[in-house]
C-alpha cells in the first residue's frame, strides 16, 4: 500500500475514534486534500477490502482495515513519543512522525518502541533534583 493511502486510512481511523463517523469531507478537510481525491482514494482502499462505503454514506472500516489502520496509528504515536523525547516540538514530532511511520523498518520501530519504553521508566531529572 502507498503511503498515502495509509495517510487516508489512518485518517479515517482517527475520525471513527474521536467523531464515531468518517465523511469524505471531514477527511479532504483534515488530510488538506480536495473532496475527489479522497473519494478516488476510498474507491483504492474499497478495492483492497479496507474499508466499506455506501453512496454517500459515512466511510467504515473493514474487520482487516481496522487493524491496518490501528498499526499505522500506533507507529505514529510511537514516534511522535520518540522525537518529543528528543525535545523535537509537538507539532513537529507530529509532521515528522506521520512521514516516518511509512518509511522505518520493524527491526527499527522496535529498538525505538525499547528506547521510548526505557526512557519513560527512567527517573526524570527532575525527580532527582531536591
Ligand atoms: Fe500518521
Amino acid at each position: 500500500m502507498t503511503k498515502s493511502l495509509e495517510d487516508y486510512l489512518e485518517e479515517i481511523h482517527v475520525l471513527i475514534l474521536q467523531k464515531g463517523r468518517a465523511r469524505v469531507r471531514d477527511v479532504a478537510l483534515d488530510l488538506h486534500v480536495k473532496m475527489p481525491s479522497v473519494v478516488k482514494a476510498i474507491t483504492e482502499l474499497k478495492k483492497l477490502e479496507l474499508v466499506n462505503q455506501e453512496p454517500y454514506g459515512d466511510i467504515e472500516l473493514t474487520v482487516k482495515g481496522r487493524k491496518l489502520a490501528a498499526n499505522v496509528l500506533g507507529r505514529h504515536n510511537l514516534l511522535k513519543a520518540f522525537l518529543v523525547k528528543l525535545n523535537v516540538p509537538a507539532e513537529t514530532a507530529d509532521k515528522d512522525a506521520c512521514l516516518m511511520e511509512h518509511i522505518l523498518s520493524a527491526t527499527t520501530l522496535d529498538r525505538i518502541r525499547e528506547f521510548v519504553e526505557a526512557a519513560e521508566k527512567a527517573p526524570s531529572k527532575k525527580k532527582e533534583t531536591k
